[in-house]
């Protein structure tokens, strides 16, 4: 098989990323990955702010994209396409990187691919390991939780999704409301290792419902009344810890419906998460027990990979290239773009 090596860009959030991969047969192997994360422009204002991230993304794109090349040792001759995320996301943004994907390509005569940022997540597993298709995917991002299934390159169908929130955001909205800051996931996950929340009593969501959907309203309504009575730092940690663990089992419920439908029709039995909840290791060790549970082999992408990374994107476009789907260099920017 011919090796393809593919420039990714991402720009569709708060992380200006680049990174080129190279995929042959069906293993990847990240030549460089470079993210460059906005987080310290929008910690005043406790969230993204769309029209900073846009103009954050033009200043850094091309140094982005050149630290990327200069660590894979990678001329522009040395490419066989670009692949730049053309949605969904803050559109400000996203069209930040795909039009300088788009003048790159036409200068060097390269082909565009225009990636769907989910798809790039839907693959960021075969980014450390070999993975066949098809499999089961629980993707948990701040901007979606859903349940896939995924038959091959962009080809993969919903099963069940968020009715409200997602589950990063309702990370991120506790973790405000505990006064940790943005992104709160994490510093949720760091709150939470303090912490005992086997006593406090938070809504279980959907759980013994029949479908695959998921809803966090209620937890996080739950999570802000009780966050203001905690008086110490103790009582913090004791929610953070019981707001995790509630997140982790209904992720692990609602996925195990899908699993046992699955199994009903599959052979080739592999549930994968991703997505930047999936960085999680409270998340990871409950999702990984489930899928034990029911007989699966489970997969998570390496921790670097989890959150938004442009090697996801690039792998994401080398798999399309190597079928051949190119896009026209008048793709547009899709601020919505559900898969
Ligand atoms: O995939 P991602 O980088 O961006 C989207 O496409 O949305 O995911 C970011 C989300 C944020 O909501 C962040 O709080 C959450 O992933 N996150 C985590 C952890 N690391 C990132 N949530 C829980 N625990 C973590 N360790
Ligand atoms: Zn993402």
């Amino acid at each position: 098989v011919r090796p393809l090596t593919v420039l990714g860009l991402e720009t569709s959030c708060d992380e200006t990323a680049a990174s080129v991969v190279r995929l042959t047969g069906g293993r990847a192997e990240v030549l460089s990955s470079v993210v460059h994360s906005q987080i310290d422009d929008h910690a005043a204002y406790g969230g993204v702010v769309p029209e900073i991230a846009a103009r954050s993304h033009v200043e850094m794109i091309a140094e982005v994209t050149r630290r990327a090349m200069a660590e894979a040792d990678m001329g522009y001759d040395g490419l066989d396409g670009i692949a730049a995320t053309a949605g969904p996301g803050l559109v400000g943004g996203v069209m930040v990187g795909l039009s300088f994907g788009k003048a790159a390509a036409l200068a060097r005569g390269l082909p565009l691919v225009a990636v769907n940022h989910l798809e790039g997540h839907a693959v960021s597993a075969r980014l450390g390991a070999e993975v066949a298709y098809p499999f089961l995917l629980l993707l948990v991002s701040g901007g979606h939780c859903q349940l896939l299934e995924v038959r091959g390159v962009g080809d993969m169908s919903r099963i069940g999704a968020t009715i409200d929130d997602a589950a990063g955001e309702a990370f991120d909205k506790i973790a405000k409301a505990l006064g940790l800051g943005y992104p709160g996931g994490p510093a949720l996950e760091r709150l939470a290792m303090q912490g005992d929340g086997s006593k406090i009593d938070l809504p279980r969501a959907l759980l013994g419902r029949k479908d695959c959907d998921f809803s966090f309203s209620g937890l996080k309504t739950a999570a802000f009344r009780i966050a203001q009575t905690c008086q110490t730092e103790q009582d913090r940690a004791d929610l953070a810890d019981a707001v995790q663990n509630a997140i982790a089992r209904q992720l692990s419920d609602r996925s195990e419906r899908a699993l046992a439908a699955y199994a009903e029709t599959h052979e080739h039995r592999l549930f994968v998460v991703a997505g930047g909840v999936a960085a999680n290791k409270t998340i990871r060790a409950t999702l990984q027990a489930t899928a034990a549970k029911h007989g699966f082999d489970f997969l998570a992408p390496p921790m670097a990979y989890c959150t938004d990374n442009a090697a996801m994107i690039a792998l994401a476009g080398a798999e399309r290239l190597a079928l051949g789907l190119t896009s026209d260099i008048d793709v547009v920017a899709r601020p919505r773009w559900p898969l």
